[in-house]
């Protein structure tokens, strides 16, 4: 398997709507990568994925995974992924045990192989303490583990996960990101939506989705070097004054609230840089605020994404 998910021209369109859910998708990811695919509610993470997982046709354009079209050969698909739906159903009325042995007896696992692959989806996720627990009276982020290791328990190849730490605790989800770090390690290929530029961070390979189309796709690392911008972060009180000085000082491109700071994008040009902060300090000290620190600070997916929508919706 050279690639293995592909998708080109990928579109699907819902009857009624003005524009596609999803519009011409070209997407490659290779066989051991953790992708992410990123975006805000509506971006159309769920219909992509319900197109890569075989439950939801495309209108235009192909799809294949682990070398099989999407269309013409969904049943070979069906037993080489594992796919958790964002709204996954588990059986509330089932243990966490018959559970998994549900979802193993639907792709026909054999039963010593379905014992053994159970015993060690339980140890792997911490959930066999809790076995025999009705998984209805389980908390959110154990349900999501459940969830996953019901994806998982018929050791396919490529794991599609739909917004797997939406909605569970911190902790729960650092739980969630070990053991899908531990998958892939393992050689499993992850696709995984997310509405969380953090998470994107840990993700190998990125594609970030805005209205149903592909602002931009590569590795974490490339997207923040592409960002013609530098990042300053200020913060200075009194804040109103602050956002005033921010506001009035020229050569910033754009700026947004981050907790109790100001986040600035000043283009990456001869000395503008060093010109806005330069002006802000001097303003800052001309008002007498309070100085918490003006400083460089590494670009992040959001920065990215942020830039890449405003660019969009200038040039729609
Ligand atoms: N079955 C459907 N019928 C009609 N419109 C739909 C259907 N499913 C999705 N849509 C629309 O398609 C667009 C993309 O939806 P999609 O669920 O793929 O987005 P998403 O990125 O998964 O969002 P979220 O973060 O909210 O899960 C939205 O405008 C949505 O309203
Ligand atoms: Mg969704």
């Amino acid at each position: 398997m050279d690639i293995a998910i592909e998708t080109t021209g990928l579109q699907k369109r819902f009857p009624k709507m003005a524009q596609p859910a999803v519009h011409d998708l070209d997407l490659t990811i290779y066989p051991g990568q953790l992708f992410g695919l990123v975006g805000p509610d509506g971006a159309g993470k769920t219909t992509t994925l319900r197109m890569l997982a075989s439950v939801m046709k495309p209108d235009a354009g192909s799809a294949r995974v682990a070398g099989y079209d999407v269309v013409k050969e969904a049943e070979s698909i069906r037993n080489l992924i594992g796919y958790m739906p964002q709204n996954f159903s588990l059986y509330p009325d089932l243990s966490v045990q018959e559970n998994l042995d549900f979802f193993a007896d639907i792709h026909h696992m054999p039963a010593e192989q379905k014992r053994a692959r159970i015993t060690e989806m339980l140890a792997f996720t911490q959930l066999e303490p809790f076995r025999q627990r009705r998984a209805g009276n389980l908390s959110g982020g154990m349900k999501k583990k459940l969830a996953l290791s019901c994806a998982l328990v018929h050791a396919p190849q490529i794991l599609m996960l739909d917004e797997p730490s939406t909605g569970v605790d911190p902790v729960s989800r650092r739980e969630l990101w070990t053991i899908l770090t531990e998958v892939v390690q393992q050689g499993v290929t992850i696709i995984l939506s997310t509405p969380y530029m953090d998470e994107a961070e840990r993700c190998h390979q990125v594609g970030m989705l805005y209205d149903g189309s592909l602002l931009t796709s590569g590795s974490p690392e490339e997207m923040s070097a592409s960002l013609p911008f530098a990042i300053i972060e200020v913060k200075a009180r009194p804040r109103k004054a602050m956002r005033r000085i921010v506001a009035e000082t020229a050569g910033i491109a754009g700026w947004r609230p981050v907790g109790d700071r100001l986040r600035l994008a000043v283009p990456n040009e001869n000395g503008q840089v060093k010109g806005v902060l330069q002006a802000l300090n001097h303003k800052f000290a001309g008002e007498a605020l309070v100085v918490d620190f003006t400083r460089m600070e590494r670009p992040g997916m959001e920065d990215v994404f942020v830039h890449l929508v405003s660019q969009r919706r200038n040039n729609p």
